[in-house]
């Protein structure tokens, strides 16, 4: 049998070099130029299999000669690889019917697993003629990191299907954004997006705010309202903060995902639904499985496709295109706008970014705004930093507060509508003093004087504490006791 022959186009002799050696020891046969036109003569005579080509090069662009390549050989593979790496080239590539895509720089190892598979799996549909689409508008998500990189990936591969869609990350990483996107470059973009925040809407109301209500069907219903659901209809439905989702809505919701249809509260009219779903959330789901306050067969429905958005502390490379963004954002809505430093950029990696990219937008408004100079310096950012750090340092200790509050409420909630055991007080005090009592202990390395100072109880009190708490001394602990 004949070795299959590879046709490679880049403009980095490297590349095709280090490309035609790695594939020629796999066991095919090629051939590789830095020109586009070049690319086309030999696909228009009939030559090659499978075709690799880079994007951007002197003469042509690859992914515009993705589907002049398939007006001569409808069933060819091509592969697109870029330096580019924008959420429109990799999108761009899928539309216009690239059989993967490759970011630049690339694992040799992928790329010549993916030719395998592209020469020995049956042929894609090829058509493309509802999924293309011309990116004119600015690009909607910015970063060129490895982690944003695997996002578009993704992103790309699913845009044109209805499959739905799992986003979880961090506050503040971009979410919402994502939802938005995947609408905006489907074919549903010219129908509705419709966003529910779980954890804004009481919980009361979230059935009748995503399924609609009939007139009459609880006291306050006065006139019949149409749900999200109904609302979103030939669109996208983006369901935020998922987690907060109560139980008996997740049941409704199973149902409607199963059957394509529901009825409204206090109605008994089937609606059909067509809606692509995308949910998000910042919660371990896998956790809240656990403790029953997540149904499991839901999650599975839900996380057909899981995106997960990089915290901004793993990509900090891409805060210098971030803050450029949002600068020119500010130009471009006629506001006056800074150039920044280089210092002040390098110091803006260093930072731990808690808030992610809301975070950043935020302090980059505020310094905008308040720095009368034309130039942001390293000074001005790190006065704005430390001041943060202080805030973050603060809002830790608050957050004890919160997450008591949050575990309090699905502590409950897990009853549904049964109490718990009695004894309660004991139990929610013995679960904060323990650890308290250990770290404490931990802290000045076992020496029971020292730790009951720094909690401000009398030594006796905390002796009996380790005892009633079955708190196990180490052996440091132990001797250092008194
Ligand atoms: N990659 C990005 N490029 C440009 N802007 C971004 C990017 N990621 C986030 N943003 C901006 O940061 C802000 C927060 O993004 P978004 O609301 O999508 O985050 P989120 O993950 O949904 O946050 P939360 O969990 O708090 O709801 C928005 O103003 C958004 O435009
Ligand atoms: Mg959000």
């Amino acid at each position: 049998m004949n070795k299959p022959l590879i046709l490679i186009a880049d403009d980095d002799a490297t590349i095709r070099l280090v490309l035609e050696k790695k594939l020629n020891k796999d066991g095919y046969n090629t051939k590789s130029t830095g020109s586009g036109k070049q690319l086309l003569n030999w696909v228009e005579n009939g030559e090659g299999d499978l075709v690799i080509t880079d994007v951007v090069m002197e003469d042509a662009n690859g992914i515009d000669l993705i589907p002049i390549m398939h007006k001569y050989n409808q069933q060819l593979p091509i592969i697109c690889m870029s330096g580019l790496n924008t959420i429109k080239t990799a999108i761009d590539a899928n539309n216009k019917g690239a059989y993967e895509y490759f970011p630049k720089p690339f694992d040799l190892d992928n790329v010549s697993n993916v030719v395998k598979k592209a020469l020995t799996s049956e042929p894609k549909n090829l058509d493309t003629s509802e999924k293309t689409q011309s990116f004119e508008d600015d690009l909607p998500m910015i970063g060129r990191s490895a982690a944003m990189q695997e996002v578009y990936r993704v992103l790309a591969k699913v845009v044109s299907t209805d499959l739905t869609v799992m986003v979880r990350g961090e506050s503040g990483t971009g979410k919402e954004l994502v939802a938005r996107a995947l609408h905006d470059y489907s074919k549903r973009k010219d129908k509705p997006f419709i966003a529910i925040n779980m954890a804004a809407i009481p919980r009361e109301l979230i059935e009748s705010e995503l399924f609609g209500y009939e007139k009459g069907a609880f006291t306050g219903a006065d006139n019949s309202s149409k749900g999200k659901f109904e609302q979103a209809n030939g669109g996208t439905l983006f369901l935020d903060e998922i987690g907060d989702m109560p139980v008996e809505a997740q049941t409704r919701l199973l149902r409607v995902l199963q059957d394509g249809c529901f009825t409204s509260i206090g109605g008994k009219k089937i609606i059909y639904t067509d809606v692509r779903i995308v949910t998000a959330t910042h919660r371990s789901l896998s956790t809240m499985i656990n403790e029953g306050l997540f149904r499991e067969d839901l999650y599975y429905r839900l996380n057909v496709v899981p995106i997960h958005m990089p915290p901004l502390r793993d990509r900090a490379e891409d805060i210098p295109l971030l803050v450029n963004h949002f600068l020119n954002k500010y130009m471009e809505e006629g506001k006056d706008s800074k150039a920044i430093s280089k210092e002040a950029l390098e110091k803006m990696k260093e930072y731990n970014w808690p808030g992610n990219v809301r975070e950043l937008e935020n302090l980059i408004m505020r310094i905008n705004a308040l720095t009368p100079e034309d130039e942001i310096d390293l000074n001005t950012i790190d006065n704005h930093l430390s001041k943060l750090e202080t805030v973050v340092k603060i809002s830790d200790a608050v957050s004890l507060g919160a997450s008591v509050e949050k575990h309090l409420k699905q502590y409950f909630d897990s009853h549904k509508n049964s109490l718990p055991a009695t004894g309660l007080y004991d139990r929610i005090i013995r679960e904060v003093e323990r650890p308290l009592i250990i770290k404490t202990l931990d802290l000045v390395r076992g020496n029971q004087l020292k730790a009951a100072e720094l909690l401000g109880i009398n030594r006796n009190t905390l002796r009996k504490k380790i005892i009633y708490l079955d708190i196990q001394l180490t052996k440091t602990d132990k001797d250092q006791s008194l």
